[in-house]
């Protein structure tokens, strides 16, 4: 500062150029404020324009439509299946096809009949519907999945949680709604009709805030722009008989965090048919990842990337198809960063190639310890001897998981999720050990790796049936899923 006041003394025109600087930055932050306001002033106008009255919870998409149809068209794009970037994007693909060690990671899950990359918010009911993991409720009375399951996909959640009560809803069987929950994640799900705030309609949310000391009602503006993901795309489990969602944050957001919090419940979602490792199925803890990124520290919010804005004759708005951010990096990355395009999609890249090449090393690594695990004890190992091994499968395939489920992770939080992944094959290789010295004393020098070399052959190994899982569900699609389709239309639950 010293040297700036001499400075100025000698060459007084610096003085100027301080005071011209100062001028720019305060217009600039005028402009800005005043962008803030216009916008205000925009939406204002927007909401007195209204041509239909959205009363209560209103899970019809195109009745809000109506009113707000540059939101509404954009939305509608989510249906779009045209966009692939390396390694995302809306087109489907059959994990367990490009990666059969799955199928083995996760047997005894329902996961390991069936799991496809996800595509667009549009296709949330029909995913659920037809996926195997939700079987043939008409018979499988054993495998059925509770009303939970629907707590993600359909803006008719919050509207039947309202009807029922929120325990209620939960615990009833997932089919017991099937005509109810029929439209597609919509303008419900984020936003309150009257004002069209942002607005939190997810209990697990709310109450999660709550066992933190916190009050969601406080969140900014902001903050509501990433929160309203996070009603879904977050790490969350079912808890006691009445499947109640709850977000495992008592103790905070880290993998460790979330582990104590499930080791202290004693829980786990399954026991592996092979290991017998009492395994925790990881979600997709997008938001809680994000949130230990550079950009989450610097502010952004999710829809800084997934829903820039877009102007149309004159008028500013929300680009409502939700995608992949590099379908768009003029409009996503480049309101930031002046870096060209290239480089852009490239530090993207970068940073998902590397994760992969250590996630790859770990479906290799772990896939070996269950099977390993499962050799111990045809060889009759002690229940006693295999504890230690067990839990670092467990350990090591919740920390796997966690990095992998969440498919944004290695670009919103590189560093977090290299670390992440570096403690899981960290825990696969000390499982190996582990494993290597009971299998010794069992006096068994040699673990046959099976041929899991693709799906089919995985599934089969793992002892799943197929063919009659196929054609069971396909039953079931042709008979009962059209009386729900046709009973939610004869209501006036969906417009056709
Ligand atoms: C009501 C629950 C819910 C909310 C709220 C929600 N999502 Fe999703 N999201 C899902 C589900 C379910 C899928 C998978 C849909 C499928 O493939 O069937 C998904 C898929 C996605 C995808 C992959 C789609 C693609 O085409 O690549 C992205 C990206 C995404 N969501 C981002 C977001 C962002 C950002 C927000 C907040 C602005 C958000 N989501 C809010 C449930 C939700
Ligand atoms: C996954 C959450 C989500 C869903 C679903 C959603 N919106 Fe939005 N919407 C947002 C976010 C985030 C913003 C930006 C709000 C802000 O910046 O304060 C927004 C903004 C808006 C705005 C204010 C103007 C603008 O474009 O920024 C309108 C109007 C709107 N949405 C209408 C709709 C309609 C109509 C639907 C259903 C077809 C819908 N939204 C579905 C999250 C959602
Ligand atoms: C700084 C920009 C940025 C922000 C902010 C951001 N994301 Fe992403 N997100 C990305 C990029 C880039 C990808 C990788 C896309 C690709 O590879 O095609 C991605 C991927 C995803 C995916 C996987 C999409 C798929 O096809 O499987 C989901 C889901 C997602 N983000 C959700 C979120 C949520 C939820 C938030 C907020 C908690 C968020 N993102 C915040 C840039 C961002
Ligand atoms: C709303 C503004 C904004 C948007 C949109 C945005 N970024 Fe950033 N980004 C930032 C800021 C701020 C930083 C931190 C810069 C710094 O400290 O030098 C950052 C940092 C980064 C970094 C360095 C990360 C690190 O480890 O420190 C990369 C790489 C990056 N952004 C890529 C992207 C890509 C790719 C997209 C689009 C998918 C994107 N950003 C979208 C604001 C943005």
């Amino acid at each position: 500062m010293k040297k700036l006041a001499e400075s100025i003394k000698s060459k007084p025109y610096i003085g100027w150029i301080i005071f011209a600087c100062s001028m720019a930055i305060v217009f600039g932050l005028g402009i800005l404020a005043a962008s803030i306001t216009e916008r205000r002033a925009e939406i204002a106008t927007l909401y007195a324009n209204k041509k239909v009255e959205i009363e209560g919870i209103n899970a019809k998409n195109e009745e809000w439509g109506i009113n707000y149809p540059r939101e509404y068209n954009t939305w509608k794009k989510t249906k779009e299946m045209n966009f692939s970037s390396k390694h995302l994007g809306n087109t489907t693909e059959d994990v367990l096809e490009s990666r059969p060690e799955m199928v083995l990671l996760w047997a005894g899950y329902a996961f390991s009949r069936d799991y496809s990359a996800p595509r667009g918010h549009m296709y949330a009911i029909e995913d659920v519907t037809h996926t195997l993991r939700t079987g043939n409720p008409d018979h499988d009375h054993n495998d059925m999945q509770p009303s939970t399951c629907w707590a993600c996909k359909s803006p008719d959640v919050p509207r039947m949680m309202h009807e029922k009560g929120v325990e209620e809803f939960y615990k009833a069987a997932w089919s017991a709604h099937g005509s109810e929950i029929v439209n597609p994640i919509g303008c419900a799900d984020c936003h309150d009709p009257e004002t069209m705030n942002l607005t939190i309609t997810r209990p697990a949310l709310i109450e999660a805030f709550e066992r933190q000391g916190r009050d969601i009602s406080d969140a900014t503006p902001q903050e509501m722009r990433s929160l309203v993901c996070a009603q879904c795309h977050v790490e969350y489990f079912f808890q006691g008989d009445g499947k109640y969602l709850t977000f495992p944050w008592d103790g905070g957001f880290t993998v460790e965090d979330m582990e104590a919090y499930y080791d202290n419940l004693d829980y786990s979602d399954w026991t592996h048919t092979l290991s017998r490792a009492p395994m925790l199925k990881a979600q997709h803890p997008d938001y809680e990842l994000f949130l230990l990124g550079p950009h989450a520290k610097r502010g952004l919010s999710c829809a800084d990337c997934h829903m820039p804005y877009k102007a149309e004759g004159g008028i500013k708005y929300s680009d409502h198809q939700i995608v992949s951010p590099l379908k768009n990096v003029s409009s996503t990355c480049q309101t930031c960063h002046r870096d060209s395009e290239a480089n852009l999609v490239n530090y993207v890249y970068e940073y998902q190639d590397k994760a992969l090449e250590v996630r790859d090393r770990i479906e290799n690594e772990l896939a070996k310890a269950h099977v390993m695990a499962k050799t111990a004890w045809d060889a009759g190992a002690a229940e006693n001897d295999m504890q230690n091994a067990l839990q670092l499968i467990r350990q090591a395939q919740w920390r796997w998981d966690f990095a992998v489920a969440s498919h944004g992770g290695s670009f919103h939080a590189p560093v977090e999720t290299q670390r992440i992944l570096a403690h899981s094959l960290d825990r696969t290789l000390q499982a190996q050990l582990e494993l290597q010295r009971v299998l010794f004393t069992l006096g068994v020098a040699d673990v046959k790796m099976p041929d899991i070399s693709t799906k089919a052959k995985a599934q089969e190994y793992i002892g799943l049936d197929m063919d009659k899982l196929n054609a069971d569900k396909q039953k079931w699609i042709k008979n009962t899923l059209p009386t729900w389709v046709e009973k939610a239309r004869s209501e006036g639950k969906i417009v056709s």
